[in-house]
């Protein structure tokens, strides 16, 4: 994994057009996406987390919200009304969020489309932030700090946010283990094919860092207390709560 060089991975807006064509496979709660290990096990870790860490809920972001499984799920553990921001790039992916989470009728829905890091949210206000499967975007460090720090700015003191995502290991031995250990459990859905298919895009179009790292820069931007929900081979959930 990246021999593809940080300059060469896909573009925005070559990830917007990946994404608009595959709303599908983003919508099923039953099972998350099953490309990645683990993936409603890590959902409902990381949104019964979500929900118990920060009592009273009543505005959430869901940034690169897909299909909306998050928000959903995050709902299934929630009572009361709740505003729900979707975000995400790709409006075919807004579009049936939006579908979704309204059918439950639990408060407004509001779309942002875009690209998270560039759009305007409102400062300080929500109680909780998703991020599934869309921080391993990012590219270079400053990106990464720049976004980290805006998401901090977003919520309110005692606000939490949830990530759960591809992680990279910084000891080579050690990605090549848990790589392989990916490559097996790919295999096992879809046989060589889909394997080959899922690291192809994977080399071209993510970038994504080591769990620990991240969690060093959630305390950097000034998450006081961060947290380790799950961890299998490199899919991690983990997060943290605004003092
Ligand atoms: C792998 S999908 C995950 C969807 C959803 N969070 C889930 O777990 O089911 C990643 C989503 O992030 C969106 N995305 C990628 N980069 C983004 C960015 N910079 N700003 C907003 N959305 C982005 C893509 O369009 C895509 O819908």
């Amino acid at each position: 994994m990246n021999r593809v060089k940080i300059s060469e991975k896909s573009s925005l807006a070559e990830i917007r057009e990946r994404f608009d064509s595959d709303v599908d496979r983003f919508s099923r709660l039953e099972t998350g996406q099953t490309a990645t290990i683990d993936a409603k096990l890590a959902m409902e870790v990381t949104c019964k987390v979500a929900a118990s860490a920060t009592p009273e809920i009543s505005q959430i972001l869901d940034i690169g919200c897909g299909a909306g499984n998050y928000s959903l799920q995050l709902m299934e553990e929630t009572e009361g009304p709740i505003s729900c921001h979707l975000s995400d790039l790709s409006q075919p992916m807004l579009d049936r969020a939006r579908e979704r989470v309204s059918a439950l009728g639990r408060g407004p829905v509001q779309m942002f489309a875009g690209d998270f890091r560039t759009l305007d949210f409102p400062e300080g206000s929500y109680d909780v932030i998703l991020a599934a499967a869309v921080l391993h975007h990012l590219r270079d460090s400053s990106d990464w700090e720049n976004a980290f720090q805006k998401l901090y700015r977003l919520l309110r003191p005692g606000g939490g946010i949830w990530i759960v995502d591809l992680v990279h290991h910084s000891i080579p031995t050690v990605q090549n283990l848990m790589w392989e250990r990916y490559g097996e459990y790919l295999e096992s859905l879809g046989g060589p094919e889909y394997r080959q298919k899922v690291f192809a895009y994977i080399e071209k179009e993510d970038s994504p860092r080591p769990l620990l790292w991240q969690l060093d820069l959630l305390k950097k931007v000034g998450f006081q207390n961060v947290e380790v929900l799950h961890k299998n081979s490199c899919f991690a959930a983990f997060g943290g709560i605004r003092s």
